[in-house]
């Protein structure tokens, strides 16, 4: 959108309050901010007033080499597109909560689980044992995003970070065919992008090259396979855990930021590790600590059972009851029974 046309279209919407939020504001409409501003912002993976409202003055400050000035330009962003509005009433807060959408699994016991689907606005969380299904999870929501509403999809592409060189292109084929035997393949290929990350620096910035892909491209989920393993590799040791967990952390809003600014769904995984202090009870615990459990809205811990039976379990929800539910890895994907 040109700078020109966009004005005359937002002074014409002004006083629609509902057309006003979905106006595509540029960087360069906020008050006191340059196109220089704005090219910096723009290189450290801020694109939007979105974006920026939504950043810390740490990272902004960063980008532009002030901290007052990251300060102002973050309110004055803020004041664009939340309309200086610190508050809102719970029921507005419940209508925009029935705005978000749902990615179904493609398994009835596991969409019970999350009532209904992964969530867009949010970052879904498989945790669990090698071979526990993470990754096969992964593969089959890569699909599932791509169908229609009607179907539990969300009509949008999938976007696949991997990190660890699992990624089969080849199984999502085999999924394909034993569940949607007349459509072809090769379309739903085009639509999943993969990047594969070779270290927590190049796993960010992915990342932040995705952003400018987002919305010309319609991705609708995004999957981090798996998120914290890098981070655990390259910062071993206690004496490591305090930049490790900044780090992460960073990397974890910029996911969660993405989620809320664009309406779209983050998948990632995460390992188990084995707490060494814990003498009584499960001395299994989710890598990643407090910033990864902080951060992520709903975690899913899947156990291997008997018989190839997969247990998957809500162990973090804000609104989701404790429970557990069962499923299988089969040809076509994730299956009930
Ligand atoms: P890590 O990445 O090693 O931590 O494990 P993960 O949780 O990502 O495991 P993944 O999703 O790769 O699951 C691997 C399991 O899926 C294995 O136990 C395989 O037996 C099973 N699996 C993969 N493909 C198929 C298949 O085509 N048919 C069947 N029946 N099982 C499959
Ligand atoms: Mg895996």
């Amino acid at each position: 959108m040109t700078q020109s046309k966009s004005r005359v279209k937002k002074k014409d919407l002004l006083e629609d309050e509902s057309i006003i939020e979905e106006i595509d504001y540029e960087l360069e409409d906020i008050e006191g901010l340059g196109r220089v501003t704005a090219e910096k912002l723009r290189r450290t993976g801020i694109f939007s007033p979105r974006d920026l409202a939504a950043a810390s003055v740490q990272e902004v400050a960063e980008a532009i080499g002030s901290e007052e000035r990251a300060k102002s330009i973050i309110s004055n962003a803020q004041k664009l597109v939340m309309r200086g509005k610190l508050f809102i009433t719970a029921k507005e807060y419940y209508e925009q909560r029935l705005r978000v959408k749902r990615i179904s699994t493609g398994c009835n016991a596991l969409d019970e689980l999350l009532e209904g689907g992964i969530e867009t606005q949010a970052i879904t969380e498989f945790i669990g044992e090698f071979g526990a299904g993470k990754t096969q999870i992964c593969h089959q929501l890569s699909v599932m995003v791509q169908l229609p509403e009607d179907e539990g999809g969300l009509e949008g592409k999938a976007a696949y970070i991997d990190t660890e060189g699992t990624f089969r292109p080849e199984r999502v084929v085999q999924i394909i065919k034993h569940r949607f035997p007349d459509k072809t393949p090769e379309s739903f290929l085009d639509n999943i992008i993969y990047a594969r990350a070779y270290n927590s620096d190049h796993q960010m910035l992915i990342l932040n090259e995705l952003k400018k892909r987002i919305e010309s491209e319609n991705i609708k989920l995004v999957v981090v396979d798996s998120l914290v393993s890098h981070f655990r590799a390259e910062y071993p040791g206690r004496e490591n855990l305090a930049p490790r967990q900044q780090k992460l952390n960073r990397h974890v809003h910029q996911l969660l930021r993405m989620a809320a600014v664009y309406d779209l769904a983050v998948v990632v995984t995460n390992q188990v590790i084995a707490a060494p202090d814990v003498f009584f009870g499960n001395p299994l615990r989710p890598a990643g600590g407090n910033v990864v459990a902080h951060g992520c809205t709903y975690r899913i811990w899947l156990k291997k059972g008997k018989e190839g039976k997969r247990i998957a379990r809500i162990i973090d929800s804000p609104k989701h009851a404790e429970r557990e539910v069962v499923f299988y890895i089969s040809e076509a994907g994730i299956v009930d029974l």
